[in-house]
């Protein structure tokens, strides 16, 4: 999510959204030969269609899983229900704490339930409350079915592809709406980076060994996971965590599939997790990952369709339009090297 350099007071963590390494080895283990990895989506309708392009593309079967977080932007009705449904109908979906927050009895009146960091802006923390409460408001409006599938979604998923194992987290391993796996709270995150986000006194996430409470390998181990697949902070990234020379961990955070995430790049993204090793066309980045291979992939939306359609229920001077419209159109400052 957008941030500025300026103090605010982060919402504690509601039982909901937590969780923990060892909860997540105990869940079913699904398999998959490709899995996308949907985070983020926030009810973007165009990113929605842009994947089902995708899926047209794809040789083999694909599971689609939307990890969170694929509503936000489509507060009216007619939007809410039509994402929803096509997601419960077609595809597997985890909760994000946007789920959470318009499903419960509160539908969205508690705030958004993002958990945002102290370096976040009380600015923005009350726009995106104040985003959430409208979508609640309209959620409260969905037909029952819909409202059930969306209290009775998990915050976490396993799968077993090519012999790897992936845990599917919205956040981190110990809250659905944790920051810990935030490309700026990683150890191997630059200094600048960390001063330009307002975030260099606040701790890091280790990759290995030297911090008991943030510790990155350590938490895959509990899970029993080769992987993270995670989304939540809104910018991407991709990180190895070495166990010997040969040897590796990843963690893959795809940032946003309904939002730009790099500087000048008008795209979404997602995580595509393959038992085919072929790096698959318009990679952005990847790796192996024992058996199977992972890449970041664009999603290609129709921007101006995007921009129009937001405008329609998110006009200038409404809080969305604050906080996201200049990223949608002068992108992040998060750039491709
Ligand atoms: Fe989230």
């Amino acid at each position: 999510m957008t941030r500025r350099h300026l103090s605010a007071i982060a919402p504690s963590c509601s039982i909901a959204h937590r969780s923990s390494p060892k909860l997540i080895a105990q869940a079913r283990v699904q398999h998959a030969k490709t899995l996308y990895v949907v985070g983020g989506m926030y009810g973007n309708p165009q990113a929605l269609d842009a994947i089902e392009d995708m899926l047209q593309e794809e040789r083999g079967d694909v599971d689609v899983l939307f990890n969170g977080d694929f509503n936000f932007f489509n507060a009216n009705l007619e939007d809410l229900d039509l994402i929803n449904r096509r997601i419960m109908r077609f595809y597997s979906a985890t909760a994000g704490n946007i789920e959470i927050s318009i499903s419960s009895e509160e539908r969205g009146s508690e705030g958004c339930g993002c958990d945002y960091p102290s370096y976040v802006s009380r600015d923005v923390v009350a726009r995106s409350d104040l985003i959430v409460k409208k979508l609640g408001e309209v959620a409260g409006n969905l037909d029952a079915d819909v409202l059930s599938w969306l209290r009775a979604l998990s915050p976490f998923a396993n799968y077993c592809i090519g012999g790897a194992r992936v845990a599917i987290l919205h956040g981190d391993p110990h809250s659905l709406s944790g920051w810990s796996l935030a490309v700026e709270n990683l150890e191997t995150s630059s200094e600048a980076f960390r001063r330009r986000h307002g975030c260099e006194s606040h701790p890091t996430t280790t990759l290995r060994g030297s911090n008991q409470h943030c510790d990155a390998h350590d938490w895959m181990q509990a899970a029993d996971a080769d992987m993270f697949a995670c989304t939540h902070t809104c910018l991407p990234f991709a990180q190895r965590v070495y166990e010997g020379p040969e040897s590796f961990k990843a963690i893959f955070n795809n940032g946003s599939a309904g939002m730009a995430n790099f500087s000048g790049q008008p795209y979404g993204l997602l995580t595509r997790i393959s038992e085919s090793l072929d790096i698959p066309k318009g990679s952005i980045y990847g790796c192996k990952q024992g058996e199977a291979r992972v890449d970041c992939l664009p999603v290609q939306f129709h921007h101006k369709e995007f921009v129009e359609w937001f405008l329609k229920t998110w006009p200038s001077g409404s809080p969305a339009h604050t906080s996201y419209f200049t990223r949608e159109l002068r992108f992040p400052h998060l750039l491709m090297t």
